[in-house]
């Protein structure tokens, strides 16, 4: 690679960063919030077919939770259980999350895609339609799945994905996951975003690092989706992170 690719490329991944710290959720100075004070029973799981989703599934029933599965293709989730509902929807589909929606406690998302080189603002706007459906249906509590490298975690997915990985592979998938960020930051449901490190289908381990000083701007960090899902279920229960975005990793 000439030097002057690689300029070009440096100055590009910093110009991204930039975008993705000012694009995604800021902290600034919260107060501490609480929130509702009922356990939530009843959980709408976005995703769930997916990698995270599945785990989450699997780990909600195992709490004790009533669990509706939100799936575009509900025959993907083999997954069978008495405390287990599905939902075929799409969220792009806002009538889909109108029908799903009521008459549960809580909302949690594992949305992805691997559409990375589409236009696509599928976060964005998803997030769009199941805020407003929670807003009307009175459910209170959202706990959404973003990554590191967004807002004022920018940069801590470390320097491959800073230099690399996001900006030759995932500008427009971050960029949306960024406008995803600030629509729930917006919002006056009780939220907390999740972002994790790079993701693996590995063991729950028992250590685990949360808050907002997780991961690092030269090394990538690493955490297993199901201690993900342990870490986003507890978020159902408690207000340590209410109203925040703290990163997770090993
Ligand atoms: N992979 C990583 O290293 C990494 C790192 C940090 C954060 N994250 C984030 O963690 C989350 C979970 O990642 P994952 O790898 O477990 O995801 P995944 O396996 O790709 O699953 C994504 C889920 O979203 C669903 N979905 C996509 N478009 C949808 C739509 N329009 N309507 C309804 N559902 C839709 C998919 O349904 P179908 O089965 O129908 O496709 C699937 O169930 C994502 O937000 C991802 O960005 C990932």
């Amino acid at each position: 690679m000439s030097l002057n690719l690689l300029l070009v490329l440096v100055l590009y991944a910093i110009g991204l960063m930039v975008a993705l710290r000012v694009g995604g959720h800021r902290s600034g100075s919260i107060a501490p919030a609480t929130g509702s004070r009922n356990r939530p029973e009843r959980i709408l799981i976005i995703g769930a077919t997916g990698r995270t989703g599945r785990q989450l599934v699997t780990q909600a029933l195992e709490r004790g939770f009533a669990v509706t599965a939100f799936a575009r293709d509900p025959s993907q989730l083999e997954m069978r259980h008495p405390r287990l509902a599905i939902a075929q929807g799409n969220v792009l589909d806002p009538a889909s999350l109108e029908a799903a929606i009521p008459g549960h406690d809580a909302v949690v998302s594992a949305l992805g895609h691997k559409r990375y080189f589409s236009l696509s603002s599928t976060h964005a706007e998803g997030t769009r339609h199941i805020l407003a459906a929670m807003q009307r249906h009175k459910v209170r509590r959202f706990v959404c799945l973003t990554s590191l490298g967004l807002g004022d975690s920018a940069g801590r997915l470390g320097m491959p994905y800073n230099l690399f990985v996001i900006p030759l592979l995932l500008p427009i998938y971050f960029l949306d996951k960024a406008r995803q960020e600030r629509l729930i930051a917006k919002s006056d449901v009780e939220w907390i975003i999740v972002r994790p490190g790079s993701l693996n289908n590995g063991v729950k381990r028992d250590r685990v690092n949360s808050g907002s000083r997780v991961g690092s701007y030269l090394w990538t960090v690493r955490v297993s989706r199901a201690n993900v899902a342990d870490f986003v279920l507890n978020q159902l229960t408690s207000d340590a992170y209410l109203r925040s975005a703290p990163g997770l990793a090993w």
